[in-house]
């Protein structure tokens, strides 16, 4: 079993439900406050000191998204670029991205989640310690009917995933981010569509759970789990992120700064970042940060 990871981003789909914003823009470039989407799901793995990422899109989308990241490097990272040419599920990232992914443990993350809170890149961290298997999160929601859900026996393990049912068995939905071993990518050429012509992550996840080794780890109130699906949703995350930074002073999700405290580029490297960035409040962010570190 190989240790190195490769961070899955998947920023592709319709976006159908944020029409008319989405006609002409990616979803995952659309703004949460003062960013654009995708650098949550992207920071958020880097806090488990993931580097490595490959990030599927569609054909349209990808050229947006290359000029926005680049190649990585000037944030120690490396990142590939794959096209899924028409949104076939979830898990089918793992089919157009096969040939990156071959040998490596894959940490996925759906580009429209959000994470914040404390204790969360602890628990990414032990997430990507993981030997052989898959390790998931429950995350306790009001009405799990539209995620994943996952039904937990008395001891924390799992009984059973359903993708949006009508009658979830429990309140625990799985949220957008799961740490598989390198088998993931044969399990996802298993797979066959779901009724509504989808290869549903959920069914991959199942998998796991069949061959007993599926680990569930519970993300508690403590951190809050967004996403971006609706209008309302990406109105709602943007103003979370707003209240949050306004009221600390900090950055929610700024790969710059995250990049610097992991150790993922040095002193200089920050400084470069600064003089290569327009005079705006973002650099004068990441200008201070410089400052406070000498
Ligand atoms: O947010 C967590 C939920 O995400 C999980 O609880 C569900 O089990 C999982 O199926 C998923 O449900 P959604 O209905 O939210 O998935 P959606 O189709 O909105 O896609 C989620 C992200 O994945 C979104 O950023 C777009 C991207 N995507 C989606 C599809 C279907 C792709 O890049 N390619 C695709 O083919």
């Amino acid at each position: 079993m190989t240790k190195s990871w490769k961070g899955l981003i998947l920023a592709g789909g319709t976006g159908s439900r944020l029409y008319p914003l989405t006609h002409a823009v990616n979803k995952h470039l659309l703004p949460v406050f003062d960013k654009p989407m995708i650098y949550y799901p992207l920071t958020t793995l880097m806090l488990g000191g993931i580097r490595d990422f490959v990030i599927v899109s569609s054909p349209e989308a990808l050229p947006q998204i290359k000029a926005l990241l680049g190649d990585g490097e000037r944030w120690g990272l490396t990142f590939t670029y794959v096209a899924q040419d028409k949104p076939g599920g979830i898990a089918e990232g793992f089919r157009v991205a096969a040939n990156e992914l071959a040998g490596h443990n894959v940490a996925l993350i759906l580009g429209d989640n959000i994470f914040y809170g404390d204790g969360l890149s602890k628990r990414i961290q032990e997430a990507a310690k993981q030997g052989a298997g898959a390790t998931i999160f429950g995350y306790e929601v009001a009405d799990p009917s539209s995620f994943g859900v996952v039904e937990l026996a008395a001891d924390g393990t799992a009984l059973s995933l359903e993708e949006k049912p009508k009658k979830p068995k429990s309140k625990w939905a799985v949220p957008g981010i799961y740490f598989y071993d390198q088998d993931v990518v044969d399990v996802a050429w298993n797979l066959k569509p779901s009724r509504r012509g989808e290869l549903e992550i959920t069914d991959v996840n199942r998998v796991y759970l069949e061959r007993g080794a599926l680990h569930v780890k519970t993300i508690g109130r403590g951190v809050a789990w967004l996403d971006g699906g609706t209008h309302a949703d990406l109105f709602e995350a943007g103003q979370f992120i707003k209240v949050v930074e306004e009221r600390t002073g900090l950055k929610v999700a700024c790969p710059e700064e995250i990049a610097f405290r992991m150790g993922f580029i040095d002193h200089d490297g920050l400084a470069e970042l600064v003089d290569d960035s327009p005079k705006t409040e973002y650099q004068k962010y990441l200008k201070d940060l410089l400052n406070r570190s000498r």
